[in-house]
């Protein structure tokens, strides 16, 4: 499973980057507002820095004003991916989007009848949100085991990025259903590593190394 980080903060991109573990990015009008910062500035720093997919949202309501700012997105760096609502107008972007070679990721996914029509109007990935779903009582992951089985008896290539993730529990359902990827904050990314028995076994060996004589370092 790909590990994509949730934001639009260019040190915690390089932190999680620096980990060797970053395979793309995925931003939102909310997460560019939290940084306070130019959007240009930002998704520059952020091309700079990512080798692998990076989404960027639209904000147009209608196809024509989709495409015009999925185009002018997707001039910024070879490894945009234009982010499109589902919405029927969002389906008519992503469909000439597609045709004319930019990768679109529809956002905003929350049934799986919504995940076919994005795969059948020919997007790259889907995002449904399994965080916003379990926050009123929904079943996310549900829904992404749904996605999967839909994509699987149609070989749709459309890949299912997890989106709307809150916790480990979320990134390890996602890898055992089979999600292509996972996107995270990285408040999230950081618990991924956490065992207490790991912290633990750190102090034992330390301490018993200073018991080692003539040690080399
Ligand atoms: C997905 O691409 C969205 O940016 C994101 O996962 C939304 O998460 P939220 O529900 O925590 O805002």
């Amino acid at each position: 499973m790909k590990f994509f980080l949730d934001t639009a903060d260019i040190e915690q991109i390089r932190t999680v980057n620096s980990w060797g573990i970053l395979d793309g990015v995925t931003t939102n009008p909310t997460l560019v507002s939290k940084t306070g910062r130019p959007f240009l500035e930002v998704v520059k720093e952020i091309l700079e820095e990512v080798d692998g997919p990076v989404s960027l949202e639209t904000v147009s309501l209608d196809a024509e004003g989709m495409v015009k700012e999925g185009r002018q997105l997707a001039e910024l760096g070879e490894n945009v991916v234009v982010k499109i609502p589902m919405t029927p107008e969002g389906m008519k972007a992503v469909k000439l989007l597609e045709e004319e070679g930019i990768p679109t990721n529809v956002t905003l996914i929350f049934s799986p009848t919504q995940a076919l029509i994005a795969a059948k109007a020919g997007a790259s990935y889907v995002s449904p949100f399994v965080g916003r779903l379990d926050d009123i009582s929904g079943e996310g992951m549900k829904l992404i085991r749904e996605i999967r089985e839909i994509f699987f008896n149609y070989e749709f290539t459309t890949e299912i990025i997890v989106a709307s993730v809150r916790h480990p529990m979320h990134v390890l359902e996602a890898a055992l259903v089979g999600a292509d990827i996972c996107t995270a904050p990285f408040s999230t990314i950081e618990k991924l590593f956490k065992h207490p028995l790991t912290d633990k076994g750190i102090d034992t060996f330390l301490k018993d190394w200073e018991k080692v004589p003539d040690k080399p370092f």
